[in-house]
């Protein structure tokens, strides 16, 4: 593939809108024979969106606007770009398209963006090339592209078991609020994993926790505060020990709780309110504890076709 520009959409593609996820609970299990661990993932998708458009092209390139547009690969590692060329070989044809991603999703780790676009670019291509692939084919792809992607997919709430990647959905009984505070820099998704097996020699089968269950399907803000959990959270902090102080910041800024997003190094407040959003929102970024803070709301819808050239 050509290396792409950072130019917008050509006219005649087919976009698609995708959100953003916070894990509410990542339960670990004990490292498998394949490398990957077992998990109880809980997945809320959140309201942070990227749109990724696919335009025929000559040959597969991948273009990128937003304010994180230069963090974002725009080779083959970008699982846009792998997605377009799985879902193509699968079919036997070229995976000629252009994928513009217009990024709105932080370029952080934790909020599952590379796995978005994967997801996206999937859907998007699958329309423009009119494939009619269905569902189960679609998220047989997406697990194939890493362990978050089937999640970007289907979005709302859901439980990932295996490797993350075997989704049952949730029901969500209202609407929660959220701020991520954006750390600078990243924390390698393996290097993460690989302290938790230092730290946690003797790692329990993980299981959801039913009453993290019940408050999503209950929309109970207090409740869900207090279910939060990551079990890769000790492992972010033993590996970036300074986003302690971006957790303390939030949580004393009135969130009702804060932990580790993911593998981090992104931090996600639970609040109670949309005010509430903004003044911890406010705090955040004040404190100079992490790049930049952004407020959400979730449930938020999966990949969604928006536009059709
Ligand atoms: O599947 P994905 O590409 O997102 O995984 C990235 C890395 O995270 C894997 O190579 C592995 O080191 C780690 N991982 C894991 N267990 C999982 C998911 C991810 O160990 N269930």
């Amino acid at each position: 593939m050509s290396t792409g520009t950072r130019q917008g959409p050509a006219a005649g593609g087919v976009t698609v809108r995708v959100p953003a996820k916070v894990n509410v609970q990542l339960a670990v299990g004990a490292a498998r024979a394949d490398g990957f661990h077992d998990l109880a993932n809980v997945f809320l998708a959140v309201s942070l969106f990227d749109e990724v458009t696919a335009t025929p092209a000559g040959s597969l390139t991948v273009s990128c606007e937003g304010p994180d547009a230069a963090g974002v690969p725009l080779d083959t590692t970008n699982l846009a770009a792998r997605a377009a060329q799985l879902l193509a070989a699968r079919h036997g044809i070229s995976p000629d398209v252009h994928l513009h991603i217009a990024k709105d999703i932080p370029v952080a780790g934790g909020m599952a963006g590379g796995s978005a676009d994967g997801a996206a670019a999937l859907l998007a291509c699958d329309a423009l090339w009119g494939l009619g692939s269905s569902r189960a084919e679609l998220l047989d792809i997406c697990a194939e592209l890493g362990s978050d992607v089937p999640f970007s997919l289907v979005g709302g709430a859901a439980l990932g078991t295996g490797r993350g990647e075997r989704l049952t959905v949730l029901p969500v009984g209202g609407v929660f609020h959220w701020v991520f505070a954006v750390a600078d820099g990243g924390l390698s998704t393996p290097a993460v994993y690989a302290e938790f097996d230092r730290l946690t020699p003797a790692a329990p089968v993980p299981a959801a926790s039913p009453a993290l269950l019940e408050a999503l399907r209950t929309g109970d803000a207090d409740a869900l505060a207090a279910a939060l959990s990551n079990d890769l959270q000790p492992a972010a902090l033993s590996l970036r020990p300074e986003l302690a102080r971006t957790l303390e910041t939030g949580r004393s800024a009135g969130a009702l709780a804060g932990l580790v997003s993911g593998s981090g190094p992104t931090t996600a407040f639970l609040v109670r309110d949309a005010a509430g959003a903004e003044s911890v929102a406010k705090a955040l970024s004040a404190s100079g504890t992490c790049r930049t803070a952004r407020v959400a709301s979730s449930p938020a819808e999966g990949a969604t076709v928006v536009a059709r050239g």
